[in-house]
Order: C-alpha cells, then structure tokens, then sequence
C-alpha cells in the first residue's frame, strides 16, 4: 500500500462485528459486503448505534471481525496478526472527533509525533510543514493548540493523518465538534487533499451537507447497508 496511484481500493466481504455475549450480545456490523475505489470519497450515514465507527475501526484494524473480510490495497487486513496489523495501522490515516492534539506541544511537532520514532523514506520536518501548509496554516506551525480555533486544530489533525502517506484516510465524525460552516470546509479540505495525494476517503458523520461532499453516501441501519447511491453534490 503505497501513496498515489490514486488512492487503494477496500474490499469489504461478510463483515461480521458483535459485542458482548448472551442476552447483552449486540450484533455491530452485521454482514457488510462493500467495495470502495480507489481514490474515491465516501460518506458513510445512519442514525446513532448504526455501525458506522465500528466498521470504520474494522477497516483500520482497531477492531478485529468475527467474521468476513477486508481487503485494503491487495492486503488482506483480515488475515493479519498483532504485529502486522500494528504496521499496517501505521499506513492508515485516522481522524476523530476530537482533535487529540498534544497540548504542550506546537502544531509542527503534533504534526511529526507518528513519525518520530518510526524509520521513514521522506524528510520528516520538510513534509510536516509543507502539510500545515496545505492545511492552511502557513505561519502557524509553532502556534500551541489552545492558541487556535477548533477549525484549525481539526486541520492539524488532518496533517498528522497524512504525515505517514497514508493510502486510505478513515475520518470518524471529523466535523461533530464544529459549527456547520467551520466542519463544511474541513470536509471540503479533506476532499481537496484526497486529490492532491490520491488516498482514499471513507468518513462517518451525521450531517447531511457534510455527506453530500462525499462521491457517494453508504448508510447503515442495524449494522446492515441499506442505501448505497452516488451523492447529489457529485
Ligand atoms: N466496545 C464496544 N463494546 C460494546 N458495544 C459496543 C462497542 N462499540 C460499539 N458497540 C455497540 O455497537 C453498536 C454500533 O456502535 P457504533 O459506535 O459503531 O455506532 P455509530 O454508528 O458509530 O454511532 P454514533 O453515530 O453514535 O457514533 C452500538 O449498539 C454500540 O453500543
Ligand atoms: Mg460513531
């Protein structure tokens, strides 16, 4: 799974997530079958409790399934132990809700944290700020978190996804501690970046105007697809 090339194409066959056991068994994905192109941007909708972060966690290799497959870039996630999966998380950008920046530490360096202690083929520092760049955030690389908006430091967060070169970026309710117009540009962003560097886009959310930025809208009801179309805005 490399960068470029236009993304890496998922393979999603018989997804099977449950929790718990007996009476509490909750059955989180239920038998998910999809198949996202690379390069693509999906947006993956449903109500709360529907299985979307557990799918997405699935897809990362945070979760094992208890059943099915999942195939990213010809790698068969599915199949891997502890340490692979451990690598394989490595090449995933992931972005959450919450931004989870190091508060004692400037954008620049929240930027760099994955990388640090890892052997990598780029120069760290170089592509750190050439991505606080690309997030906007030109001559803010030394600025403290709390010295920016929510806005900007979802945009740090996003430049600490991609610092690895991730082929596939998993976005978990990216925009769902914005206000609207704040979370509308930081999905468009995402979209822009999934251009420039050719990964691919898979994000849950809530919010219909941030789901119509997607190419197409995948929604879950009870951990099952029931609606799979090409968004209105594409
Ligand atoms: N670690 C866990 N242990 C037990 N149950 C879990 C766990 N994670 C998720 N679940 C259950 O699995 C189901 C799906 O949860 P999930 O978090 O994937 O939904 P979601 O669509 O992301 O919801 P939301 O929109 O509220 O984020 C829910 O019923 C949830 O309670
Ligand atoms: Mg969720």
């Amino acid at each position: 799974m490399t960068e470029g090339q236009g993304g890496t194409a998922v393979e999603v066959k018989g997804l099977v997530k449950r929790f718990g056991r007996g009476e509490s068994l909750i059955t989180a994905v239920d038998g998910v079958d999809l198949d996202l192109a690379a390069g693509s941007r999906t947006a993956l909708v449903g109500a709360s409790g529907s299985g979307k972060s557990t799918l997405l966690h699935l897809i990362g290799a945070i979760e094992k399934a208890d059943e099915g497959v999942i195939t990213v870039g010809g790698e068969e996630v599915t199949a891997l132990g502890r340490g692979p999966a451990a690598r394989y998380r490595q090449r995933v950008g992931f972005v959450f809700q919450r931004f989870h920046l190091l508060a004692a530490l400037s954008a620049l360096d929240n930027v760099l944290a994955p990388v640090l202690p890892r052997k990598v083929d780029f120069d760290r520092a170089a592509r750190a700020g050439e991505l606080l760049d690309a997030v906007g955030l030109a001559g803010r690389h030394q600025a403290l978190p709390s010295q920016l908006s929510g806005g900007q430091q979802q945009r740090v967060a996003i430049a600490r996804a991609l610092i690895g070169r991730p082929a596939l970026l998993l976005a978990d309710e990216p925009t769902g501690a914005l206000d609207s117009a704040t979370g509308e540009g930081v999905m468009d962003l995402i979209h822009e970046l999934a251009e420039q560097y050719g990964f691919t886009v898979v994000t849950a959310t809530h919010e219909h105007a941030v789901a119509e930025r997607a190419e197409r809208i995948v929604t879950l009801r009870d951990g099952k697809i029931v609606s799979d179309v090409a968004s209105e805005g594409s």
